[in-house]
């Protein structure tokens, strides 16, 4: 496995390996979730390659950027187990050197839910995305459907832009209590842990009513909203949207024709847990 730092030498390598070549961009800290992708992209590919960047543009000026956790040597070895050829991990000045002044702007599909949450926040993933994709020129990327809006921007980009990389979704890791694996829930005391499973329940509760026939997106929101606020430990929900799976535009009345995903942005203190069922 090699360990490549810069964006030339991670160019060079790409186009010195034998393909097809799979990509699995994340920010380190990694868990099941991320070996999830690896996995499949070990198994799909001649050349199983990784990215470990902590991306800044991506984080707000009050987020946890600074804090976000980093455990470089574990994820070196996990990334190793996984038969991984090339990990790049550049450093921050490598991605962004001095005057960096191009960025992918996201439309309409980056707008809703996290967008609004996170002014900037989609803006920055797709730029850094569109650069992994340019310096690594894979044949296939790997996604979390944990992170379905993020999933829907990066599919609209690589389609707006003829980037012509096939990008696979992969299905949200959980913890046995439901909870979606997330690097930030490291952030969780005991006791907002003990309450985390519910944002899970709640997307649960609505799925249940969707599989009985309710197409009412006010209902089905309704129904996990319920839910959410019986937890005494969350302290704000974000946001409880029904939306196109696709572009990510509030559905008032789902029908079964389309691909509907119901997602909720939640808070237990300072910790935001995001998360999301496709409903058809
Ligand atoms: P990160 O949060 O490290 O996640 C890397 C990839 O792992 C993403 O595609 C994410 O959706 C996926 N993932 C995280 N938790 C998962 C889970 N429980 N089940 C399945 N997949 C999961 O997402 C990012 O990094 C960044 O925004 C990035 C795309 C790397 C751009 O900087």
């Amino acid at each position: 496995m090699q360990v490549i730092t810069t964006c030339a030498e991670m160019s060079a390598a790409c186009r010195a390996t034998p393909r097809p070549i799979g990509l699995v961009p994340t920010m380190g800290a990694l868990h099941e979730g991320h070996l999830s992708l690896t996995r499949q992209a070990r198994a799909d590919n001649v050349t199983m390659a990784a990215s470990i960047f902590v991306n800044p543009t991506q984080f707000g000026a009050n987020e946890d950027f600074s804090t976000y956790p980093r455990s470089f040597e574990r994820d070196l070895e996990l990334l190793a187990a996984q038969g991984a050829d090339l990990v790049f991990a550049p450093p921050p000045s490598e991605v962004y050197p001095d005057g960096f002044d191009t960025w992918i702007e996201p439309g309409a599909v980056a707008e809703g839910m996290e967008g609004a949450a996170r002014p900037g926040h989609f803006r920055g993933v797709a730029t850094v995305v569109a650069k992994l994709f340019t310096i690594t020129r894979p044949d296939r990327a790997y996604f979390g459907q944990k992170d379905g809006q993020q999933v829907a921007v990066i599919r609209k980009m690589n389609d707006d832009l003829n980037l012509g990389v096939h990008v696979v979704t992969m299905p949200t890791i959980r913890e046995p209590d439901g909870l979606a694996l997330s690097s930030r829930n490291a952030y969780l005391t005991p006791e907002q842990r003990a309450a985390a499973p519910v944002v899970y329940r709640a997307l649960q509760a609505a799925e249940s009513q969707w599989q009985a026939g309710e197409r009412n997106a006010s209902l089905l929101q309704a129904a996990a909203r319920s839910i959410l606020q019986s937890e005494p430990q969350l302290s704000a929900i974000d946001y409880v949207s029904i939306v196109d799976a696709n572009t990510m535009a509030p559905v008032e009345a789902a029908d079964d024709a389309q691909r509907v995903m119901l997602a909720t942005a939640v808070r237990l203190g300072s910790v935001r847990l995001i998360d999301n069922v496709v409903l058809a």
